[in-house]
């Protein structure tokens, strides 16, 4: 194949991988078509790979089987040991990689084609005003989404805890920002030094990882998955620079696509919670998923067995299950599906009410109650189940606290207040699964506990579920 050849045919496989990245993201969005959209998504990045090596043409092919063979293996491992719950800090592991290549993509660029290129010229001058310019943004945004993330992921997992106040933080992270851009600046646009330009771009690079850190760190445990959505957004605005500085229209493409996806992903999340991305960002709000101590005194609370649940459920035309945080860490997705199946056999209606932030990621309920397929008729989203909570006989909630808490209505300006809830307290009675009165993810007393009609079925979510599965089968 000849240059024009070449160019011709990548162009081709370049439009058809970005046609399985926007189909593959638009079937993500629904439960049903979800695992096509990523077996879609993962041809449409193979193919990416494949026409990148076209286009570079002639490489060493041992380094990119060696990066292949150790990416995979580290992915495979990553994957298999993965635990449903512990996906957003998967997540944010991959937001920080993608972030670090772009940079490190960028920087190796700068190194190779001016420090160790031909010697005497400004980085501007070797590789083009724009490719520059876009360079110092790939390090910036790259190294930002890094440091971010390493910082969010070991928040997640609580090596990092509380939400420490950095004084002057805002003017602070302008400086380094400012401060940065500018070393970067002067560093690919005035100097010819080799030696004094690396040591510049270099700055940047450390300017920005500060940036990551004094950005992730105020910010609360409860927060996390929000600024995991918006670091996942940068490292798609990171690849995008780097697709400039490389001239690779595939990757500002796809970085693109990532980009704005997740500043949608991140819009929805703050919109589930009622605050501002603003709001989430200032930080120190909530807690770190352990919950505070104070308020948590307790008035008169009804607790209940498997055996009286049956009854009432037995007697009811609906049910509504709400299944929250607490059914993913029980695993009990397998016992809920069983005692839905009890009860629809018993000619009962059985649907489950999906908070959009139920659980600790975008979609948790859906992903963890689509593994015991439960049928996705039977999911109902937030704003269509909670007309009909008045009309229905029973609810069940299965560790969930925060989603269902009257507080966000009766506590304007409380850590949940304007959040939208699931309604359950409208129901005639409310059941609900989970170990203790502890608080959920934002540390605060829940009212629904104290209330009349409210049973508490105290235990693991599991436990409780095969039981009342075995009284349902037994009467
Ligand atoms: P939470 O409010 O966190 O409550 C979960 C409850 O599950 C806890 O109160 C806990 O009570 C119970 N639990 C834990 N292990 C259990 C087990 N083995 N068996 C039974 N119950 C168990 O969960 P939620 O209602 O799903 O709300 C989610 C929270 O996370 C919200 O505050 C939301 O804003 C926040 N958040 C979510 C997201 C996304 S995208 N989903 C993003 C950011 C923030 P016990 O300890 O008493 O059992």
């Amino acid at each position: 194949m000849n240059g024009i050849e070449v160019t011709q045919v990548t162009a081709v496989l370049a439009l058809g991988s970005i046609a399985l990245f926007v189909v593959g993201l638009k079937r993500l969005s629904k439960v049903r078509t979800a695992r096509e959209g990523n077996a879609l998504l993962a041809a449409g990045m193979l193919l990416a790979v494949i026409i990148t090596l076209i286009e570079v043409g002639r490489v060493d092919y041992r380094w990119i089987v060696t990066g292949l063979v150790v990416g995979s293996a580290f992915g495979i491992l990553i994957v298999v040991r993965a635990q449903a719950t512990k996906m957003p800090q998967i997540v944010a592991r991959f937001n920080g990689f993608g972030g670090a290549s772009s940079a490190l993509v960028a920087l190796s660029l700068f190194w190779g084609r001016v420090v160790e290129g031909d010697g005497g010229q400004t980085t501007a001058a070797v590789l083009g005003g724009a490719a520059a310019a876009t360079l110092v943004l790939s390090v910036l945004i790259g190294a930002i989404t890094f440091s971010g993330s390493v910082f969010a992921e070991l928040k997640l997992a609580g090596t990092v805890s509380g939400s420490p106040s950095i004084p002057v933080r805002g003017p602070l992270m302008g400086l380094l920002a400012l401060g940065g851009l500018a070393l970067g600046a002067v560093g690919t646009f005035a100097i010819d030094d080799d030696t004094v330009a690396a040591a510049l771009v270099l700055g940047l690079f450390a300017a920005a990882l500060l940036i990551g850190i004094i950005l992730v760190v105020p910010i609360g445990g409860a927060d996390m998955p929000v600024v995991i959505s918006l670091l996942n957004s940068l490292s798609g605005l990171a690849a995008a620079a780097t697709g400039f500085a490389l001239t690779n229209n595939l990757l500002i493409m796809a970085g693109t696509i990532v980009g704005a996806a997740g500043l949608i992903l991140t819009q929805i999340m703050c919109k589930a919670m009622n605050r501002s991305l603003l709001n989430v960002l200032v930080g120190g709000y909530g807690g770190d998923g352990g919950g505070a101590p104070e308020d948590q005194e307790y008035g008169h609370v009804v607790s209940g067995d498997a055996e009286e649940a049956a009854m009432v459920l037995e007697a009811a035309e609906s049910v509504v299950i709400v299944p929250g945080y607490g059914l993913a860490v029980a695993r009990a997705q397998h016992a809920v599906h069983e005692v839905a199946k009890a009860l629809t056999g018993r000619g009962v209606q059985v649907r489950f009410g999906i908070h959009p932030v139920a659980g600790r990621m975008p979609g948790h309920m859906n992903v963890v109650l689509a593994e015991a397929e439960v049928p996705y008729e039977q999911l109902v989203e937030m704003d269509q189940i909670n007309p009909d909570f008045s009309q229905t006989d029973v609810v069940i909630v299965v560790g969930a606290n925060d989603v269902v808490n009257p507080a966000a209505s009766s506590d304007p300006t409380g850590p949940i207040g304007g959040m939208p809830i699931l309604e359950v307290g409208r129901a005639r009675r409310v059941f609900v699964i989970k170990r203790s009165l502890s608080p959920g993810y934002a540390g605060i007393k829940n009212e629904l506990f104290e209330r009349e009609h409210t049973v508490m079925l105290f235990g693991d979510a599991k436990e409780v579920l095969d039981a009342l599965a075995t009284e349902l089968a037994d009467n």
